[in-house]
């Protein structure tokens, strides 16, 4: 019998996944996948950004057309493809995207009946690294090392599902009057999914979004969340940047729009500060 039949098959690497939630809308969910993506491609990770939102901003903003979603994380929740062969190329070498379409946001009653219906999503994730052949209509074979979540503005069976799926949860805020209003909802949410569906699941850190330095008001949201959440704020901040909100008009990161502007820095500051802060988790860990 041939040897090489008889050898234990090499374990699959495991991504990291994070999950990008908040369930209010606006916040720099999707601006902070694409970009906190590009960023870590950059440094050399080899990343796939699942588009969880019905908008398909996203998939979108990274320039996949709608014509290109022939198939899409619905197929992927509803279980009539694999997740790898959703995927598609993006611009940025090492980033790619599973894309959505509107049909997402029928999903909850389409999976109301099936015990499993949280658990979609991580299945899913758990089966996306390995050799590519053993997926009829997967176009890649690489094995990812980051998988980013971009969530709807909702708690919703969506929701649950990323968070069921996540290593850990990153929460942007907006620097705003009201970027508290709902944080307390969402952490006793990830609380739930905790002690029910995940019990790893931890919160990466909070970013602060949108930051205006000539609005006092920005100021005094950055003093009260770092009160109200302490070291769990990641000290990079995100400057509101006027080529932050032009890039997905050209269906681009920031990064690859504008690699100088304050945005993109910013953003290339807090995937350092994100790779730092998974170092000392997995020590903790270890
Ligand atoms: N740093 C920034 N500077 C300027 N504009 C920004 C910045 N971050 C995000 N925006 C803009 O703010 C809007 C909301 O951002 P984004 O779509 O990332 O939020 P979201 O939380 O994903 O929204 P939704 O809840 O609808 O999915 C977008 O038009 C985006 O271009
Ligand atoms: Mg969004």
């Amino acid at each position: 019998m041939d040897e090489a039949l008889l050898a234990p098959a090499a374990p699959r690497p495991v991504p990291r996944v994070l999950a990008l939630a908040n369930q209010k809308g606006g916040v720099g969910k999707t601006t902070t996948a694409i970009n906190l993506g590009t960023a870590l491609a950059a440094i050399g990770e080899t990343v796939l950004i699942i588009d969880l939102d019905p908008q398909g901003n996203a998939s979108t903003g990274l320039g996949i057309d709608r014509r290109s979603r022939r198939v899409s994380t619905y197929d992927v929740l509803t279980g009539e493809i694999e997740l790898r062969e959703a995927v598609l190329e993006t611009a940025v070498p090492r980033l790619h995207i599973a894309p959505s379409t509107m049909d997402l946001s029928g999903i909850e009653l389409e999976l109301a009946s099936q015990r499993d219906r949280a658990y979609r999503l991580r299945d899913a994730i758990r089966r996306l690294n390995g050799p590519a052949e053993q997926f009829e209509r997967a176009r890649n074979d690489i094995d990812y090392t980051y998988v980013l979540i971009d969530c709807p503005p909702s708690l919703n069976l969506i929701t649950v599902n990323a968070m069921a799926a996540s290593n850990a949860i990153l929460v942007p805020l907006q620097c705003e009057f009201f970027a508290l209003e709902g944080l307390s909802q969402l952490l006793k949410t990830v609380e739930q999914v905790r002690t029910t569906l995940n019990p790893e699941l931890t919160i990466h850190g909070i970013v602060l979004t949108m930051f205006d330095a000539r609005n006092n008001l920005s100021t005094q949201v950055v003093d009260d969340v770092r009160q109200f959440m302490g070291s769990k704020v990641y000290e990079t901040i995100i400057p509101r940047n006027v080529r932050v909100s032009e890039a997905p008009s050209y269906g681009k990161p920031v990064l690859l729009y504008d690699l100088k502007c304050v945005g993109s820095q910013a953003y290339l500051r807090l995937a350092s500060e994100i790779i730092q802060r998974e170092r000392s988790l997995r020590l903790a860990a270890a």
